[in-house]
């Protein structure tokens, strides 16, 4: 690659409204059951999980998940992180040359949600986009990657001529109340700058393809157009996801190799000093980076130790008991626990608050890591961070981009972990409230938290030549 190209900065906007599942604090040692999961316990889905609070806190590792108000949607939510972006920035809107969103959530089927957001963010702003291409990329939750690798691409052909591209990643997670999946929903948006000598994050990529990638027609997860709940097949999902990763990761290692990223016979997870996944949930992180170490591992000293501490070799003989033993245990062992405390666990802790959301996850995920290293001091000049994105569906894109000199001004005015630490009593819905806000689909209903500051979705058209066209508005 010629051009120094890659994510110059990053904004992220979450629904102040939410659900808590389970309260992080334990009270005499045990987690407080929520209105939810008392709810909850007498619902056939969760029959078999034992002590309910525990399963979702610890099992699948999420504590609360943000539910957007009557008066959000993808694309106000997309247009708030947007906007930040633009402040924290000092852009100018026309330097703009494309507004790529990822989205699975998208509010029309014909019209994209990247233009509802422009024409919201120049009427904000008062300039004009009017030489932008605002197109959606749908591909579940890869969406943004896409989003992000055409952008790239875009800038390093020269053909932008000094304008910035724009992904934004924006998305609602909703399955049908009262499944297992259901703690697994989430909201937000993530808007990254796309740019020549980024200030953050450099793609490195020498001469090939920014991505690593691996396709495969899977039916694990979707939502019929008809549907505002998603269908999954939870096994089918996390099995589809874990292939998919490996399959990538290996061959995005030899590309590496090839293009003296990484020394031949160099393992990628020794190279990277942080690996970003795609993030459902806090458990899909030790799940998926498990598979990762384990399958760069296998043959080396290291397994040998971590098979010794695990008491037996790993099985081979198709025994899915036996096998889902020694994963367990290897999650278990000291020499994964280490590797996974340095290099992955601090981008899984925002997740546990956001819930899924979707395309944003793998991005809220960077801003998690790049926020709780600035809290620690942390120097990240010139690290490398790996990422690995999978969409269901499906699709799998890994690569590397390095940290740059700049990073700490950047990462300053970034604010995920503020916004959800500032999430207050008022936006904690209840029972009745969550419902209610999930059952109404696209329409706009009440507000729990008068909006203020922010763009809303002010009507839903409903004359003859307007019928179901969606105005918004920025409330001062
Ligand atoms: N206390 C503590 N832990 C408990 C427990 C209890 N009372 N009861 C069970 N657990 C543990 C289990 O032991 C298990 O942990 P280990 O794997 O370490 O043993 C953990 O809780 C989860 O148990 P499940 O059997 O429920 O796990 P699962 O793998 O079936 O996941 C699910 C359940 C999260 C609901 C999942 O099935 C699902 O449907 N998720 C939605 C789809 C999804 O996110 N898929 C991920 C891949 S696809 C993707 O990533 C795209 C996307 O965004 C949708």
């Amino acid at each position: 690659m010629n051009k120094v190209v890659g994510i110059d900065a990053l904004a992220a906007y979450v629904p102040k409204t939410f659900l808590e599942l389970v309260p992080e604090k334990k009270v005499d040692g045990k987690y407080v059951e929520t209105e939810f999961c008392k709810s909850r316990r007498l619902a056939p889905a969760f029959e078999k999980c034992g002590d309910l609070p525990s399963y979702i806190a610890d099992g699948v590792g999420v504590y609360q998940f943000g539910v957007p108000d009557g008066h959000e949607d993808s694309v106000t939510m997309g247009a708030m992180a947007f906007k930040k972006l633009i402040d924290d920035n000092d852009l100018n809107i026309s330097d703009i040359g494309r507004v790529f969103v990822g989205t699975e959530t998208p509010v029309d089927n014909s019209k994209p949600n990247a233009i509802y957001i422009n024409g919201a963010i120049e009427r904000h702003f008062g300039g004009s986009m009017r030489n932008c291409t605002p197109v959606d990329m749908k591909f579940a939750c890869a969406g943004a990657t896409v989003a992000l690798e055409l952008l790239g691409e875009w800038i390093e052909s020269g053909k932008s001529k000094g304008r910035y591209g724009v992904a934004i990643a924006t998305d609602i997670s909703t399955y049908p109340l009262r499944t297992r999946e259901e703690v697994t929903q989430g909201a937000g948006a993530i808007a990254m700058l796309v740019s020549e000598n980024p200030r953050l994050l450099a793609f490195e990529n020498g001469s090939e393809e920014i991505t690593s990638t691996v396709s495969k027609d899977e039916k694990d997860f979707f939502r019929p157009v008809t549907q505002h709940t998603a269908v999954v097949d939870g096994q089918l999902s996390i099995g589809s996801y874990l292939s998919t990763c490996k399959e990538a990761l290996l061959d995005y290692r030899n590309k590496a190799v090839s293009q003296g990223i990484i020394a031949a016979g160099g393992l990628l997870t020794d190279n990277v000093d942080r690996l970003l996944l795609h993030l459902p949930f806090y458990k899909m992180g030790e799940y998926a980076s498990s598979a990762l170490f384990k399958n760069e591992w296998r043959g080396t000293s290291r397994f040998d130790e971590i098979v010794k501490e695990i008491g037996f070799p790993e099985p081979k003989n198709g025994d899915k008991v036996k096998e889902k033993d020694f994963e367990k245990k290897f999650r278990e062992s000291k020499i994964f626990k280490e590797a996974f405390s340095q290099k992955v666990e601090s981008g899984l802790l925002a997740s546990r608050r956001t819930g899924n959301i979707y395309t944003g996850s793998i991005y809220a995920s960077l801003m998690s890591m790049l926020e709780n290293d600035a809290r620690k001091g942390t120097d990240l000049n010139g690290k490398r961070f790996g990422f690995g994105s999978y969409g269901s569906g499906s699709l799998f894109k890994a690569f590397t981009a390095r940290i740059q000199p700049e990073f700490k001004e950047v990462v300053s005015k970034m604010d995920l972990l503020k916004q959800l630490d500032e999430r207050n009593s008022k936006g904690s819905l209840s029972l009745d409230d969550y419902e209610r806000l999930h059952e109404k689909g696209m329409v706009k209903s009440d507000s729990i938290i008068e909006p203020h500051q922010e763009f809303v979705l002010d009507r839903i058209g409903n004359t003859s030549l307007d019928s179901g066209y969606r105005y918004y508005r920025f409330v001062d």
